[in-house]
């Protein structure tokens, strides 16, 4: 089974990701972890700092002639503000010696890990806390999770996303995003993504993109920030991954719990999800027809997952971002050392990072479903694999 561990803080030298349980014999390059990657890092909305990341994964070890090993797969990234954009990085960040005269973060911003981080681990800065829970290190697990994503990939399950809405501004009911993606999902979901790409809001309309845009100038220009709702479509799934028979087998749970883990996500839903709450039985669930060979269902309201278990029809994940805590005109807070009330102080921030975020939960899900096939179908090498998923699709 697929495990992934990242470990890096946001200005530290880089981030490490170790990818294990992946077959021997996965085609994969840095270039293919870099496409990913190149779109985690375009969006409008983008602060300052974000501008000068270039991020590149090296591969390690793991891969020997562009294919993969079936030992682990090491990954590092460098982070560029350290030293090479920043002088002053090795110094804040230096893992011997304490300058004299660096400055303690004590002001913690609401929203954010600052406070609770501090608390928890006894800090009087709230430094380290900022440097691990921000979302820099999804650079490394977008790297990661790209290896599981080409698994997929070579069994024919693509994985592509959009943004539904950005604050007020978004499609007005689940059918009129659901007219705009059956098309594109036709020929697999990666087109949904190229086609989403092809917007910096990375939204499918292009009439709401131009009005998120301007959401964004708007909610910029009074320093605040917004977040929204995205939508991911996995195609090409098999009929039964996942089980019924325990809580940690769902798939749909497992999909929710890598959702959840991802910083700034506070909703996931599959299918019609919570729509499906105050509406009749009639109206939500799928009926189940026979076209002489397969079972079908003419409609996936379910959003291809019944009982835990895929159902065949593409899988369709939703999710809400909360809007970023980081905000130029300023929230109430307290010094955690004097207890003074104050206000919180500005870093350089993206005011909506929904566009790139979107890349993320792509990215998460991709784990989850890589080690509902290898549960299903088994399978040491990537030959093995293909023999078994391909007898049993
Ligand atoms: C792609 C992405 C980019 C983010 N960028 C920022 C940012 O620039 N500033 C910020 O304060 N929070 C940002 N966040 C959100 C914080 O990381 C998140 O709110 C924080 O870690 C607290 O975790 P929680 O929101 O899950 O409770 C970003 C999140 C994602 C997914």
């Amino acid at each position: 089974m697929i495990r992934y561990l990242t470990a890096g803080e946001s200005h530290g030298p880089g981030l490490t990701g170790i990818v294990e349980g992946v077959p021997a014999g996965l085609s994969i390059t840095e270039d293919e972890i870099a496409e990913h990657l190149e779109r985690r890092q375009k969006g409008y909305g983008r602060g300052g700092r974000m501008a000068f990341e270039k991020d590149r994964a090296i591969i390690q070890s793991g891969v020997r002639f562009g294919k993969t090993m079936g030992s682990p797969v090491a990954l590092y990234m460098e982070n560029r503000a350290f030293a090479k954009d920043d002088a002053n990085w090795p110094v804040v960040m230096n893992k011997e010696n304490e300058a004299e005269g660096i400055e303690k973060i004590t002001l913690p911003r609401p929203g954010h890990a600052d406070l609770v981080g501090a608390q928890k681990f006894r800090f009087d800065d709230i430094r380290p806390v900022i440097e691990r829970s921000s979302a820099r290190e999804t650079a490394m697990r977008v790297a990661c999770c790209s290896i599981a994503r080409k698994m997929l990939k070579e069994l024919g399950i693509e994985i592509g996303g959009h943004v539904l809405r950005i604050g007020s501004i978004g499609y007005e009911s689940w059918e009129q995003s659901r007219n705009i993606t059956e098309d594109l999902i036709s020929g697999g979901a990666e087109s949904i993504y190229t086609e989403a790409d092809r917007s910096d809001v990375r939204c499918l309309d292009d009439d709401l993109s131009a009005q998120m845009r301007e959401e964004i100038k708007v909610r910029r220009k009074e320093g605040s920030s917004l977040g929204g709702l995205w939508e991911v479509i996995i195609t090409g799934v098999p009929a039964g991954l996942g089980s019924y028979t325990h809580w940690d087998k769902k798939l749909d749970g497992l999909i929710a719990q890598a959702i959840m883990g991802t910083q700034a996500m506070k909703g996931v839903e599959i299918g019609l999800g919570f729509e499906s709450g105050y509406l009749p039985g009639h109206q939500v669930h799928d009926e189940i027809t026979h076209d002489g060979n397969t079972f079908k269902r003419d409609t996936n309201r379910s959003g291809g997952i019944e009982g835990g278990m895929t159902t065949g029809m593409p899988i369709i994940v939703r999710g809400a971002m909360k809007p970023i805590p980081t905000m130029l005109n300023p929230l109430g807070t307290v010094d955690m050392i004097t207890h003074q009330s104050t206000e919180t102080r500005y870093e350089r921030s993206d005011v909506c990072a929904l566009p790139r975020a979107v890349v993320v939960v792509e990215s998460v899900i991709a784990p989850v479903l890589a080690n509902a096939i290898l549960e299903k179908f088994g399978g040491d090498s990537m030959e093995e694999l293909k023999e078994r998923f391909s007898h049993n699709v």
